[in-house]
């Protein structure tokens, strides 16, 4: 069993989005296993995009993440990491397709209503980022 990082962003929260996508990984069969609204700080932001640090949109990116509440998940499921990355769609929304949250919702890379993990240790490093231990719960699914 896999778990993964989630992250409805700003702009998915404010367009009243966050129902709509956290139903997408509920109907699938993904159980969502922790979940919070925070408002992300610039040092917490940094760190989690660490790694496009260089990248000519990292200033932007800060911005854009901290510029309101976001909805903070751990989805777990049998390959969870590349199942949720499928229905997230490519980053480019004019790139992903339909069917996907951001191929069905989103129209911008800057604006892209959803970020989650790409590989498994992405996925532990950015939960340990925003989730205490005893902040993600385990509990029975029925299916
Ligand atoms: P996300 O999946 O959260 O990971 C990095 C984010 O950087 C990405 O989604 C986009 O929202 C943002 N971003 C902004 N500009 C670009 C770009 N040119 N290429 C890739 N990501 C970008």
């Amino acid at each position: 069993m896999e778990r993964t990082f989630v992250m409805i962003k700003p702009d998915g929260v404010q367009r009243g989005l966050a129902g709509e996508i956290i139903s997408r990984f509920e109907r699938k069969g993904l159980k969502i296993v922790a979940m919070k609204m925070l408002w992300i700080g610039r040092e917490l932001a940094e760190q989690h995009y660490a790694e496009h640090k260089e990248k000519p949109f990292f200033n932007a990116l800060i911005d854009y993440i901290t510029s309101g509440p976001v909805v903070a998940m751990v989805v777990e499921g049998r390959s969870a990491v590349s199942v949720v990355r499928t229905m997230i769609g490519k980053t480019n929304p004019a790139e992903a397709a339909p069917g996907t949250v951001r191929g069905d919702l989103a129209m911008d890379t800057g604006r892209n209503v959803v970020h989650a993990s790409d590989s498994l240790q992405s996925a532990e490093r950015e939960i340990s980022l925003f989730f205490k231990p005893d902040e993600i719960f385990d509990y029975a699914k029925v299916d």
